[in-house]
């Protein structure tokens, strides 16, 4: 699999390393805290896995699968997830994790239901990875593992069309130009 990489951009002790640091930082913020952390499936499965166990506190975990479509150049916009799916989050804070903030249309839109239709007491977001671009979104994280180039990255959970999600390291594509996509893809 590695061989389908142009270049390498972060190998797994430095991922260890940039988790540790991160959760260092979530459990100081959250302690004493009802935290829920609702994580966007498929992106984060590896990322939640690895970043929750650094974290000892007693978190809630729930998921919410989405579904991003890519086309042509471009995210269309249209983030598609089961608002029935969305859990209780009265009275609990609430911090969503995802793999990769890009366009912003996953993370503000999956946001403003949580705000809208659970009211939880406060809302927060976490990426693995933020895309130094400009976003046709304006949405910030709060906590970031590693800004990237904007460039299509796999790896650690992300893909490809649904592929290189189990690479243990973040790389960009062979032969892969920034952003050019025709896909859809799941979270
Ligand atoms: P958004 O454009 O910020 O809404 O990001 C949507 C989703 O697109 C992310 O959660 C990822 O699943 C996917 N995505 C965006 N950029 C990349 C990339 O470089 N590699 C793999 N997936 C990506
Ligand atoms: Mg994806």
């Amino acid at each position: 699999m590695q061989e389908d990489l142009e270049k390498v951009l972060f190998r797994e002790p430095e991922i260890a390393k940039r988790l540790d640091e991160l959760a260092g930082q979530i459990t100081a913020d959250y302690r004493g805290k009802d935290l829920t952390v609702l994580a966007i499936l498929n992106g984060s499965l590896i990322f939640m896995a690895d970043l929750l166990r650094r974290i000892p506190l007693p978190i809630q975990l729930d998921c919410l699968r989405v579904r991003s479509y890519h086309g042509g150049t471009v995210t269309t916009g249209q983030v598609e997830f089961d608002r029935s799916a969305l859990p209780d989050l009265k009275g609990r804070h609430v911090l969503l994790l995802d793999d990769i903030l890009d366009s912003g249309h996953t993370l503000a839109t999956i946001e403003e239901a949580i705000r809208v239709e659970a009211k939880p007491l406060s809302v927060k977001k976490c990426v693995l990875l933020r895309k130094l671009k400009e976003r046709a979104i304006p949405v910030e994280a709060d906590y970031i593992g590693f800004d990237v180039p904007d460039e299509f990255v796999v790896g650690y959970g992300l893909d490809y069309q649904e592929q290189y999600r189990n690479l243990p390291l973040i790389g960009v594509l062979k032969g892969e130009e920034s952003g050019a996509r025709s896909e859809e893809s799941g979270g």
